[in-house]
Formats: C-alpha cells, structure tokens, sequence
C-alpha cells in the first residue's frame, strides 16, 4: 500500500568507495536528500557491485563506513529510508540468478557504460560478473519494485537494461515488477580540479569531510584559463573551471566574478581564494555531523544493520511474489 502523499518508491545506489567527494554530492547525495520527503526511500550499498572491478575485500567495509558516515552527514535520514549492503540480503543473489535467464549475454556485450569502463580502466578480459553488472542492479532496484532510479547518465543505460528485465518477466510470468523510470541528476558531472572526471584514484578531488585548509591548498593547483598569466591579464571564464564551481557553490558573487575575470582586475590566485572560502562555508554546516560520525563509526554500523532488518523484509515479500507468479515451491 501507498503512503499518502508518497510518489512511488526509490531505489538509489551507490558503490562503497569511501568518503564522498564534491562530485558525489553535486552529482548523487544532494538530490536523494531533497528527495527523501516525496518518495520513499531505499539507499543501497552496492558492495558486490565493487567485486566487479577489485577482487580485493579488505577495505569494503571501512569504505562503506566512511561512505555512509558522509551520506548521514549531508542529510540521507535512516528512518526515512533504509541504507544496507546488498551482500547482507540474499535475495538480491537469488533474483539476479533468475533474472539471468531473461537477458541475453549479446545485450549485456553492447552496454555502453561496461565498454567505456573497460577503457578506462585498461580490462583486457572482462570476467562474467562484471559482464552481468546490470542484472545484478536490475535485482537491487526490482527487488523492492522500485519506481524511480536517480542516477547520473553513465548510470542510465544500466536502469534501460532493468526496464527490459522487468518487461520480460512480467510478460512471461505475470505482472509482479513496475517499470523503473530513470531520475538524471540536474547539474552536469562536475569535473575535477585538474579539469578531467573527478575521481579519488586520480587525486583531483575535493573531498567532504576535507577543512578549509585543505580545500584552500587543494585550489591552488586547479587548472585555470592557460592564457590567463598574472593578474591584469583579460581571462575566459567560460573555459576555466574555477568558474565552474564558482556558479555551483557562489551563485551570488558569480556575475561579479565573470565580469572581474573578463576585465583582467581579478586575479586567479584572489579567485580561487574566494572559491574555497566558498566551498568551506558550504559544507561548514555538516562538518559537526561528519566528525561526530567518524568518530563514532559502530554507531554508523548500527545504523547499516538496522536499514538491513528493514529491507530485508521487504526483499523477502518480492521473493514470494517472484516464487509464486513462476509457480517455484
Ligand atoms: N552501478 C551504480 C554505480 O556504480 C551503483 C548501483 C548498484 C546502483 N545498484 C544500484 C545505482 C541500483 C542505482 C540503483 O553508481
């Protein structure tokens, strides 16, 4: 049954990669907040999910505690929505076996977001889990018959593949699953500060739980107009990605800062002074929350496996649905 008031139901997920970055929040983190009072919410860690790329496990759970810790900090309410770890439900095994069935290997060897990773990431052999990234996600969002995946575009062609599994499984075995509709992020990926994808494992980020000082000595190396050589000399905002952040974190002082930087008057060094001041002032109202979560990560534990009992339940009335509409047991 609906809640009154409630528009459906969101499925968002992330990877555990640690503390969250500028990106993360810019990208993901702010839109599930602002969410959070119109749906209802089902927050996923998606710990398998990192299997794909990095064999190694040792670092899964300190990285889901400082991931989340983050999300807590910036405003993701547990009661509203649980947050768990996919790995901790086994039914998100169970369907992505079934859901195997419904898609063929020649669909999955044309997603786009598997190739473009492939290249990033020089694979030179793609393992069969990582062939079936999607149908693992397809299991994560219909196994709480998500309504609304919010995700950023590298993202969209994964929930077009959940959109055709369900589509497949309802029209062979009845209708138990809603067809997901993709939510894409409102603000373009945010680039890093060397210009390129903002990345941890390149180290052009800026990083949450970072303090002003950081952030400050962070900007200094950002990239800015190459012709742009001292101050006096007439800059191109349009291409400088101080800019860039300059609009998404100081809308105010942004038209003055155009118009200074066209003009030569303001100089990159006052310039990227301003926008990490900017930038701390930002995130000053979330750096209580954040320390006190760091410091107190059992307590963000807890809160994981709390989300899980929740979940939990609801990934086990899916099962019965998915058991009975294809007569097993
Ligand atoms: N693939 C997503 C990413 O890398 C993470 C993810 C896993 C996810 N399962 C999901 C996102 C379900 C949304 C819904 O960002």
């Amino acid at each position: 049954m609906e809640k009154k008031g409630i528009k459906g139901r969101i499925l968002s997920g992330m990877r555990p990669t640690g503390k969250m970055h500028l990106g993360n929040w810019v990208g993901a983190l702010e839109n599930w907040v602002n969410m959070q009072s119109d749906f209802e919410n089902f927050h996923l860690i998606a710990d398998y999910h990192a299997l794909t790329t990095k064999l190694d496990t040792s670092e899964i759970l300190q990285n889901t505690l400082e991931m989340v810790a983050d999300w807590l900090s910036v405003g993701i309410d547990p009661q509203k929505g649980p947050i768990f770890r996919q790995s901790q439900i086994k039914e998100h095994a169970e369907l992505y076996l079934l859901f195997s069935m419904l898609i063929t290997s020649a669909r999955l060897e044309r997603n786009p977001t598997l190739k473009e990773q492939v290249k990033d990431l020089n694979i030179d052999t793609i393992i069969y889990g990582h062939l079936g990234y999607p149908v693992l996600q397809a299991a994560d969002i219909l196994l709480y018959k998500g309504n609304v995946v919010p995700v950023g575009e590298d993202q969209a062609p994964h929930v077009e593949i959940t959109r055709e599994i369900a589509r497949k499984f309802n029209s062979v075995y009845g209708e138990v699953f809603p067809i997901p509709k993709t939510k894409l992020t409102s603000f373009a990926r945010l680039p890093g500060l060397d210009g390129n994808k903002m990345s941890k494992s390149v180290g052009n980020t800026i990083l949450l739980p970072d303090s002003a000082d950081e952030i400050t000595v962070k900007m200094r190396k950002a990239v800015t107009d190459p012709q742009k050589i001292r101050r006096g000399d007439p800059g191109r905002p349009w291409i400088c990605l101080v800019y860039t952040y300059h609009k998404k974190f100081n809308p105010t002082e942004t038209d003055e800062i155009y118009a200074n930087c066209i003009s030569g008057e303001l100089g990159c060094v006052d310039c990227k002074m301003k926008c990490s001041a900017a930038i701390s002032s930002v995130l000053a109202p979330y750096s209580g929350k954040r320390r006190y979560y760091s410091e107190h990560l059992n307590e963000v534990l807890d809160i994981i496996k709390d989300g899980e009992r929740r979940a939990q339940k609801v990934a086990k009335n899916t099962m019965i649905d998915v058991r009975q509409a294809m007569l097993l047991g």
